[in-house]
């Protein structure tokens, strides 16, 4: 067959395209286990990284051996063993009508739409008890859903870290939520007053010689949709439809 007959040309391009397509395929499948196992240790060292336990130099998997994960029924404030904590999707089951609920506009500041009936909780535990509490966060920014995590100190009041892992705010503006002197401010603010959502987000700087300031946090710089986003997503996961009637157990000691 002569190189310029047009059966040629067609034998050609299809035998390419066939062996491309296996290539790229088998690529796919072979990879997609180290994919999955990537995927999970970015989710570990964004957890320890969240409360300020992420150290350079030591895996991942060994650092993440002294964290418990915990699964909780949001409604009743208890941890539940109804779900296999390992293999839990929260993200998932955020999605499925059987293992969520449906949220009413006006009682979902956080814009999520659907919130799952268990959250995964993360536990660094000590011989004392709780030292700190790793609580997974999501929320409507301007363009994107934030998905994070805050995290509280061993008196489940005060913020040991924030972090967020996945979001398209603008890179300079709601992408400033991703900024570690940013994030560095939330450390140490106190979450809750009295039981009170007390945490804050201003719209600009926090004037430390007034009142409340321990519990304000600077808005993003022209970043005002993200910053109410990021207010409202905080507030909703520590409240009474979050995290509060976990909160609540784990103080009085009953979860
Ligand atoms: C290209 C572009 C990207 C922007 N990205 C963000 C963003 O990620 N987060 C945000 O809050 N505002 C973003 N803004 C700015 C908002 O549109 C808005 O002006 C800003 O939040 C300030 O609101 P304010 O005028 O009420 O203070 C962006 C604006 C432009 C033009």
């Amino acid at each position: 067959m002569g190189n310029d007959s047009i059966s040629k040309t067609f034998g050609v391009a299809l035998a390419l395209c066939i062996v491309c397509a296996v290539v790229v395929s088998s690529a796919a499948v072979i990879l997609r286990p180290t994919q999955e196992v990537n995927k999970l240790l970015d989710l570990k060292s964004n957890i320890l990284a969240s409360a300020g336990l992420l150290k350079q130099g030591v895996s991942i998997e060994t650092q993440f051996e002294q964290i418990s994960t915990r699964v909780v029924d949001l409604e009743t404030g208890r941890f539940t063993d109804a779900v296999d904590a390992a293999s839990y999707d929260q993200r998932k089951a955020s999605k499925d009508p059987a293992m969520s609920v449906a949220l009413d506009p006006k009682q979902d500041p956080a814009k999520i739409k659907r919130r799952a009936n268990y959250a995964t909780v993360y536990l660094l535990e000590t011989e004392q008890g709780i030292e700190k509490i790793i609580l997974p966060i999501k929320g409507y920014g301007l363009w994107s859903t934030l998905y994070g995590f805050l995290a509280l100190e061993s008196d489940l009041q005060t913020v040991a870290g924030i972090g967020f892992y996945e979001h398209t705010e603008t890179p300079g503006l709601g992408g400033e939520v991703d900024n570690p002197r940013w994030k560095a401010g939330w450390i140490g603010k106190q979450a809750y007053r009295q039981g009170e959502v007390v945490i804050n987000v201003l719209k600009g700087k926090v004037d430390m010689s007034r009142e409340g300031a321990e519990s304000q946090i600077d808005g993003l710089a022209g970043a005002t949709l993200t910053t109410r986003g990021v207010d409202n997503l905080v507030r909703y996961w520590l409240g009474d439809e979050g995290f509060r009637p976990l909160i609540n157990q784990l103080k009085a000691g009953e979860a």
